[in-house]
């Protein structure tokens, strides 16, 4: 397997990238990419990490090598918000990049499953989606947004509730990773009878507002780098396993799956190897988690709408 992490030196690139090197099969091969000069240095730095995988760094404007026979794609690559910011008001800066990187995906490796993480997530997949189309190579199973970290704030938050080890606990998120597009089911959780219906409300809003509670308490120096390294490498290792022809793996994620919300709707998928080969039914909901599936429905088609009018103008502009 080869795995290329496209802004690879960032505070979300680096810590994935060394969870990568210690965990991905051995043979296996990470590319580094990012603009920052040092990308390089972060290779060789992680090349001294005594595990079989390759690391391989590069900078500049030619992302080929990196690129090159790539299986799997992970993108952290753009801006973090500051206090005050929604995801959203990212959007202006970082559907360029996305643009841009996930171009150079269709050129070089349009076989490879390409994994976000650059916020907003909601708009940046299917920006991404279309401009795969434009290029003649866009595969549904091949392109997830990365929504995992929304899980594991959601076990965190509930195995503590609960008094329970993490290990122990499971809770499925559906949606979008925005706001009130982020739904945790709570009635699925398993020990859920003991919590309150008024603490269902305040734990929902807390893991709806988990990335914010991060941006606060960095006061400016960016969003969540470690958790969502941990979840975008949970992520990618699970894609690989698929890839790999491992069974029964699964996880959620935002994909074009066919929900009846919106086109692009976070579920949970199980792997295969061709990416994504089946979106799980996420069973019975409570009355209040529909009320948040109803009412986040049209906030999700409104920015899957801006992120394909962004790629739209994008691709008549840079032909
Ligand atoms: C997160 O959930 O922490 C990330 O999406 C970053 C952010 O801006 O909240």
């Amino acid at each position: 397997m080869k795995v290329a992490v496209l802004g690879a030196a960032g505070g979300i690139g680096q810590p994935l990238s060394m969870i990568l090197k210690n965990n991905l099969p051995a043979g296996s091969k990470l590319s580094l990419f990012d603009v920052a000069p040092f990308t390089p240095g972060v290779a060789t730095d992680l090349s001294h990490i005594p595990t079989d995988v390759t690391v391989d760094g590069f900078t500049g404007d030619d992302l080929t090598k990196a690129l090159d026979g790539a299986d799997v794609v992970v993108i952290p690559a753009g801006v973090a918000r500051k206090p005050g910011m929604t995801r959203d008001d990212l959007f202006n800066i970082n559907a360029s990049i996305i643009a841009n990187l996930v171009r150079n995906c269709a050129k070089t490796c349009p076989k490879a499953c390409i994994c976000i993480i650059t916020n907003p997530v909601n708009s940046t997949v299917p920006l991404a989606a279309e401009v795969l189309k434009a290029e003649g190579v866009y595969d549904k199973h091949r392109l997830f947004g990365v929504s995992v970290l929304d899980v594991l704030r959601s076990e965190t938050f509930l195995a503590a509730e609960l008094g329970i080890s993490n290990q122990r606990i499971q809770v499925p998120v559906i949606g979008g990773h925005s706001g009130t597009t982020i739904i945790p089911l709570l009635s699925q959780v398993i020990g859920h009878e003991k919590i309150s219906a008024k603490r269902v409300e305040e734990l929902t809003a807390r893991i709806q507002n988990a990335g914010t509670e991060v941006v606060e308490a960095k006061a400016g120096a960016g969003s969540a780098t470690l958790s969502m390294a941990t979840a975008g490498a949970r992520f990618a290792l699970k894609v690989v396993k698929g890839l790999l022809g491992e069974p029964g793996v699964n996880e959620y994620c935002y994909v074009e799956g066919g929900s009846k919300y919106a086109p692009f709707f976070a579920q949970a998928v199980v792997f295969g190897k061709d990416g994504w080969k089946e979106v799980l039914d996420y069973g019975n909901v409570s009355e209040f988690e529909q009320k948040l599936i109803d009412e986040a429905a049209s906030q999700l088609q409104a920015n899957i709408n801006k992120g394909v009018e962004f790629a739209k103008k994008w691709i008549a502009e840079n032909k």
